[in-house]
């Protein structure tokens, strides 16, 4: 059984509901059926039916804040609610998700910059003098070191940062230009999934896929995302891959457990931006964040949970869920990977492993891929 399965037995097992495993006890989760649930879902389908050919484009003539409005109403129209952990950068978002790899608990982000500090040289060589396209790019502040070393090889080198969060695209775009002028930089703002048909034309290319946002897709958009990729490199193109290789529970509760906050600030955040943009009136104040890490599938699960029954009302749909006492909503997944899975895995979708670099505590890898 696969971890996929295994989590959706899990489920039918909890009633449908995310279930709280607390080493020493058990919070009761009150009674959170959906009643609103069929409405809202046939609201989502007229919404849908409604909307013009190219509907979910990023920069599309959609009214503003549909995709979210629809996002949020499918999430949590689920059993159990579940929402896309896309939404959570927003500008404000993405501005806490630089806070969060500032913290010393967060090693992800400290030790991917080591490997890349050590290994560009050797990955610029390797590869030659390729188009660095970035998917989910953020501030692309540990890709400088790429940057870097390929100016030091090349003199130039073109970088394409593809993100779905337009102010953090922008704060990158503005500070490569002003700091490596070597650097021929020009931003992509939009989805992975809108970003796969350009692939193709920026061959030759390294595809980067950095600060473990592939532990964000569960195992069936993992399928789906490297099938994209696999379909749209060509053969010889490279992609650099960071994962998060520790399944130390002690220091991934911390790592996702910030003690100064900022964990907890990114997953209200995404519930704040139901407020700016979907006009959800939701109590931010009364939802607590929950992270813990899950050792059978190796994941760390985040959680947004309710302290208090709210209502969350999406403006532009018409519609209006309500949320239970104690009740969880999963906002985010981080899965942890075993390079001996992983390779294999890559292997099936003809992307094969030419370097492995792990940092000294060997918590992170940076994988070099090859298109074959
Ligand atoms: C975990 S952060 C990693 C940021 C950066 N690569 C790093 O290593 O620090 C994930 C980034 O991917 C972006 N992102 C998340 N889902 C996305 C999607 N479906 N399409 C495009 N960008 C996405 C977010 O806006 C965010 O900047």
């Amino acid at each position: 059984m696969n971890e996929f399965m295994a989590e959706n037995l899990a489920r039918q097992k909890s009633g449908g509901r995310f279930v709280e495993e607390w080493p020493t006890s058990v919070i009761p989760i009150a009674s959170v059926a959906h009643p609103g649930a069929a409405r809202a879902l046939s609201q989502v389908s007229a919404a849908q039916a409604a909307l013009p050919e190219t509907a979910g484009a990023v920069g599309g003539s959609d009214p503003p804040g549909l995709d979210f409005a629809l996002a949020v109403a499918r999430g949590l129209s689920d059993i159990p609610r579940r929402l896309d952990s896309r939404y959570l950068y927003d500008s404000r978002g993405s501005q806490i998700f630089e806070d969060i790899c500032k913290q010393p608990e967060y090693y992800l982000t400290r030790a991917e910059a080591t490997i890349l500090a050590a290994a560009a040289g050797d990955i610029a060589d390797k590869t030659g003098n390729v188009t660095l396209v970035e998917l989910g790019s953020g501030s692309s502040i540990k890709t400088q070191i790429l940057l870097d070393a390929f100016v030091s090889a090349y003199g130039s080198v073109d970088y394409r940062p593809i993100d779905v969060s337009a102010s953090i695209l922008e704060q990158a775009e503005n500070e490569i230009s002003a700091r490596l002028p070597a650097v021929n930089v020009e931003a992509l703002n939009c989805t992975y999934d809108d970003a796969f048909p350009h692939l193709a034309s920026l061959s030759p290319a390294m595809l980067l896929f950095l600060g473990s946002s592939a532990g964000n897709l569960d195992s069936g958009e993992s399928d789906h995302f490297w099938e994209n990729v696999s379909t749209n490199l060509q053969a010889g193109d490279y992609c650099l891959l960071g994962i998060d290789i520790n399944e130390d529970p002690r220091s991934l509760h911390a790592a996702y457990n910030d003690a100064a906050g900022h964990s907890a600030a990114f997953t209200r955040n995404l519930f704040a931006r139901m407020n700016r943009e979907l006009g959800a009136s939701i109590d931010t104040g009364g939802i607590d964040h929950v992270a813990r890490y899950v050792s059978r599938w190796r994941r760390v699960e985040i959680f947004a949970r309710f302290n208090q029954g709210q209502r969350i009302d999406i403006v532009l749909l018409g519609s209006s869920f309500g949320i239970g006492h104690g009740e969880l909503i999963l906002t985010e997944v981080g899965r942890k990977f075993r390079l001996r899975q992983m390779v294999p895995y890559l292997c099936t979708f003809g992307l094969s492993a030419e370097r492995i670099y792990t940092d000294p505590g060997r918590r992170f890898a940076v994988l070099l891929l090859k298109k074959i």
